[in-house]
């Protein structure tokens, strides 16, 4: 017999069937796809199209902003804009919220960041999109800021696209987690990981050393227990070590540093999808002190701590934290 795989919007289609997904959600994870088949595109010929390299400017948060997280901002929301269902959208490449549609039918507020490890860019390295998105609470025809400042628990879906050796879409709406990747001769996502569940434990892990000395000692001694027992990878590029982490196993920290007290990581468009994600596979995410789902969002380029991946090496991090040793 004749196997045919099984396409993004397919089964987009298959859910809104069977499990009443509605059928917004569907158009938003569709468009995320078209995006991402753009992005992926343009990302992997970029030294041939003048997109390499930096614009000179930089973001709200502070980062010298590369030729690509323009270009990843402004494909997102045109994608997402000609939905009709976004309300607003919350970007690492955007100072403030942009409102984009008002009325009954923009009822979603996308939160995003369009190119996750944009360091990477120049050097043929794993890049990444993250988004998380919400239901607006607003009774009013338009958003307001509010609408994005939320809690991880309201969230109604969320995912990643990796742009590595292969371009994959993960995402959830809260009742699992499945990846498709891009065939890029067809142009279409195909289901390649279904019902993706994450290891309860792994042999590597993943931070940046560098920060050694800048950490608490009670996270510096959780590293000297975990070097004697598993490897390190870091790509620099946290979309590329959570994806890793919870198809094999490990975790994923970004401790408080000098520079970043509160940690780098952004929570509304970094830690609270990324952190849906893990949870509905199995996983777990964390400041090293709390659950990145319960923290409400004060303002839109907040920071947090994170540590996320696997439920027990996450456990094992909260308890060093606490006590300085394995408990
Ligand atoms: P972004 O490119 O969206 O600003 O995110 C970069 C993040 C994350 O992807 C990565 O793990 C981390 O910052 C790298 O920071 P360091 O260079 O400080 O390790
Ligand atoms: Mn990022
Ligand atoms: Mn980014």
């Amino acid at each position: 017999m004749n196997e045919l795989g099984i396409t993004l919007n397919r089964y987009l289609w298959q859910q809104h069937q069977q499990l009443k997904q509605p059928s917004e959600l569907s158009m938003l994870f569709g468009q995320m796809g078209f995006a991402a088949k753009i992005l992926s595109r343009e990302i992997s010929r970029a030294a041939l199209v003048g997109l390499l390299g930096l614009v000179g400017e930089k973001n709200a948060t502070g980062d010298a902003q590369k030729k690509l997280d323009v270009f990843g901002n402004e494909t997102v929301i045109a994608a997402f804009s000609q939905t009709g269902l976004v309300a607003a959208i919350a970007s690492e490449e955007l100072d403030e919220v942009q409102f984009i549609d008002c009325g009954n039918e923009a009822q979603y507020i996308l939160c995003i960041d369009p190119l996750d490890g944009s360091s990477n860019t120049d050097t043929g390295s794993p890049v990444g999109t993250i988004f998380g998105i919400y239901r607006r609470n607003s009774r009013g025809n338009c958003a307001t800021e509010e609408d994005a400042l939320r809690q991880g628990t309201e969230l109604v879906a969320a995912g990643y696209v990796l742009y590595g050796t292969s371009t994959v879409l993960v995402y959830t709406c809260g009742n699992g987690v499945n990846g498709f990747t891009l065939d890029p001769n067809l142009g279409e996502f195909l289901l390649s990981h279904a019902n993706i569940r994450a290891p309860e434990e792994g042999k590597v892990y993943s931070a940046n050393l560098s920060y050694y000395r800048e950490w608490h000692p009670h996270t510096q001694k959780f590293v000297d227990h975990l070097s004697d027992r598993q490897t390190l990878r870091y790509t620099g590029a946290l979309v590329a070590d959570v994806h890793r982490s919870l198809l094999e196993g490990g975790i994923y920290f970004y401790p408080p540093t000098d520079k970043h007290e509160e940690g780098k990581l952004r929570l509304l468009y970094e830690c609270a999808p990324l952190a849906f994600v893990v949870e509905q596979a199995g996983g777990s995410a964390s400041t090293g002190k709390q659950r990145i789902l319960d923290i409400q969002a004060q303002s839109i380029h907040q920071r947090s701590p994170l540590v996320i991946g696997s439920h027990r090496t996450v456990a094992l991090y909260e308890t060093f934290l606490k006590t300085g040793s394995s408990g």
